[in-house]
């Protein structure tokens, strides 16, 4: 078995978290006697400097051709003067919708191991919570009409949120399946008092809901879903939302499992083709100093083992490594607890492929 992936290391600390999953998925193909062909292509600040434009066309088409792709971050102060549709982001937003990846997975799971780094009370923490936040990732505000224009007050600027009943289906669809092989729980999040397209975004969840009668459906206002992921983060399991809220609400959920560095994400269409990057940013602040966590990345490489290219049994490998690496109690600097020892990007990539063997 030969595996096409192709590799967006991007920017700020992306390639080093990139390279530390390329050597994890190198170490479990051997161990489970796959290969792999991994192809480096440019996306974001780099390939603006190199190319001139943040997305080329080869790296589409290379992503197109691969069984998956593995992104690291984009983006970083040193673009961030450039007009809109020349910022590195445009890259990430250029390839979702490019490769049709409308259904994009985060899971935000609190860890046994790492309790003390959850920043909620005693109890709230010693509870536990495992959700997995479903997000709408090719339409809404991201791609709606924008634009600026003179308005009755002087010069303005809008983004349009839209949503079609197609869009919302699909995504629903997503979200229903997923809730079916978990607790049958689903969780809309909405802003249905205000927005008639959170209102349109209702109807058709409830649609679909007669037919996942096994399935039981409970609305949420955003402002109470921010609300309550601090306060009870127990009571969600899959939660669905649109492209803006998933984008806000999972970094809330991310921060409270410890750090936003563990939190890996699958973003999916209608084929096998998945993209799978870690949810934290470029972090030009710690880029280059063997700092960063490469957690998030690693579990996205498992994400990638399991969900497109259906190796079940190594991608539960490299996340059960993961948890022992934690169990011992190594952590790297961001959910290192005051005055614990910190180790370093590589460092934490070696326990972990040291785990492997
Ligand atoms: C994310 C990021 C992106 C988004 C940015 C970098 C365009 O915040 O993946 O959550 O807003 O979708
Ligand atoms: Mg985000």
């Amino acid at each position: 078995m030969n595996y096409n992936i192709a590799v967006i290391e991007g920017d700020g600390i992306g390639p080093e978290i990139v390279n530390s999953a390329l050597e994890v998925l190198t170490a479990v193909g051997k161990k489970f006697k796959f290969d792999f062909v991994f192809k480096k292509v440019r996306a974001g600040g780099n390939a603006i400097d190199h190319t001139g434009t943040p997305l080329p066309q080869e790296t589409v088409k290379t992503c197109l051709e691969a069984n998956s792709v593995l992104l690291g971050a984009v983006g970083g102060p040193k673009w961030d003067v450039l007009p809109g549709h020349l910022r590195p982001e445009k890259a990430l937003l250029g390839i979702r919708k490019e490769l049709g990846l409308y259904a994009n997975l985060r899971p935000a799971r609190l860890l046994p191991e790492l309790k003390d780094a959850c920043p909620l009370k005693k109890e709230v923490a010693d509870a536990g919570f495992d959700m997995i936040i479903v997000r709408e990732l090719t339409g809404g505000m991201y791609f709606g009409e924008s634009g600026r224009r003179e308005g009755k007050y002087g010069p303005e600027a809008y983004d349009t949120e839209c949503y079609s009943e197609m869009e919302i289906e699909r995504i629903g669809v997503t979200a229903f399946e997923l809730a079916r092989t978990r607790s049958k729980k689903l969780i809309s999040i909405d802003k249905a008092n205000v927005l008639e397209s959170s209102r349109l975004w209702r109807e058709v969840m409830h649609r679909l809901a007669e037919k996942y009668p096994d399935v039981t459906l409970t609305d949420m206002l955003v402002d109470n879903a921010a609300m309550q992921l601090v306060k009870n983060p127990k009571q969600f399991d899959v939660v669905v939302t649109s492209n803006m809220f998933g984008d806000i609400l999972s970094d809330e959920a991310s921060q409270i499992t410890g750090s936003i560095g563990l939190l890996p994400s699958a973003s999916l269409g209608e084929t096998k083709r998945g993209l799978y990057e870690p949810i934290h940013g470029s972090a030009p602040d710690i880029a280059g100093q063997d700092k960063a966590n490469p957690i998030a990345t690693i579990l996205s490489a498992a994400m990638m083992l399991r969900l497109s290219l259906m190796q079940p049994e190594a991608a539960q490998f490299v996340e059960d490594a993961v948890s022992r690496v934690l169990a011992k109690g190594l952590r790297t600097a961001d959910i290192a607890l005051p005055g614990e020892k910190a180790l370093s990007c590589s460092a934490m990539t070696k326990a972990i492929l040291d785990e492997l063997k």
